[in-house]
């Protein structure tokens, strides 16, 4: 399972080894980031040392631009050109959100389930990635990308960017529960103890949560660790400044635009060798 959002390296408990929840161990074989020499021998199937002669007879373009910097490192986004031929298209850099209706996998694919890409009509639709998860039956604010940079900076346990959650329960939420959301609740098989959560209790079984981390049916269980109080809908409204658009109804999506993206630029980029080599 993949659980990029929902895998946690702090240890709070156990003080356990952390271990990056992205890096070329984690996608073997994957082959971005690559070093443009790389890269051509790949394409073309030829050595390394007959690549640098391509770079050095000025054969080469990366964006448009000619190059002989063998090292120089190529994205999936940077079109590559040997003598004209294109051995990689540009590809645009995506950053969308969803409203995520209930229902829905929060996937790419899947053999049985309808995912979140199904809902998507892109041209490109194929190279995106989701940048924090939902479960199948929960609604709200979804985010899709194609630039793992970005949605690593977004979803790495250690970032903490605040989420939001409104939930309705079976049963009324006793005021204690706002302490223990606050306490934290340790998961010992996990050996961890999830970080500060804010709770806010709106009606008797109605209530918003705050998170700063992204666990695996996080919210779920830690109200079940409550005399197993069991969520009747749980609805992202927010990740970081973002807030779901009212204008957006469930099922829809739309890129983010220049302001939404401007929200996330302060996020500090992960370094290239930590990141999700999908980019
Ligand atoms: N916590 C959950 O239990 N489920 C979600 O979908 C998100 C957070």
């Amino acid at each position: 399972m993949h659980r990029q959002d929902a895998d946690a390296t702090v240890t709070r408990i156990t003080g356990g080894t952390p271990r990056p929840p992205f890096s070329r161990f984690t996608f073997p074989g994957h082959p971005f980031p690559l070093k443009l020499e790389d890269f051509i021998a790949k394409r073309l199937s030829i050595g390394r040392r007959a690549a640098r002669a391509r770079l050095l007879a000025g054969e080469v373009t990366v964006a448009g631009e000619s190059t002989g910097d063998a090292r120089r490192e190529v994205t999936r986004f940077d079109e590559v050109t040997v003598s004209g031929e294109i051995l990689q298209p540009s590809l645009p850099r995506l950053y969308l959100m969803l409203h995520k209706p209930a229902d829905i996998l929060s996937a790419t694919t899947d053999p049985l389930h309808r995912t979140v890409l199904d809902l998507i009509d892109h041209p490109h639709k194929s190279s995106l990635h989701l940048a924090g998860r939902l479960d199948r039956a929960s609604t709200g604010l979804l985010l899709l990308s194609n630039d793992g940079l970005w949605s690593g900076a977004l979803t790495l346990p250690g970032r903490k960017v605040e989420k939001s959650y409104l939930v309705e329960t079976d049963r009324p939420i006793p005021p204690e529960a706002v302490a223990r959301f606050a306490e934290g609740f340790p998961f010992p098989s996990e050996g961890i103890v999830t970080l500060p959560a804010r709770l806010e209790i709106l009606a008797p079984e109605r209530a918003r949560v705050i998170l700063h981390e992204g666990r695996y049916h996080q919210i779920k269980r830690m109200f079940h660790r409550l005399d197993g109080i069991r969520l009747r809908s749980l609805h992202r409204e927010r990740i970081g400044p973002l807030r779901l658009p009212d204008d957006l109804p469930p099922g829809h999506w739309r890129p983010l635009d220049a302001a939404e993206l401007a929200y996330f630029a302060e996020l500090p980029r992960i370094p290239s060798e930590v990141a999700d080599p999908r980019n």
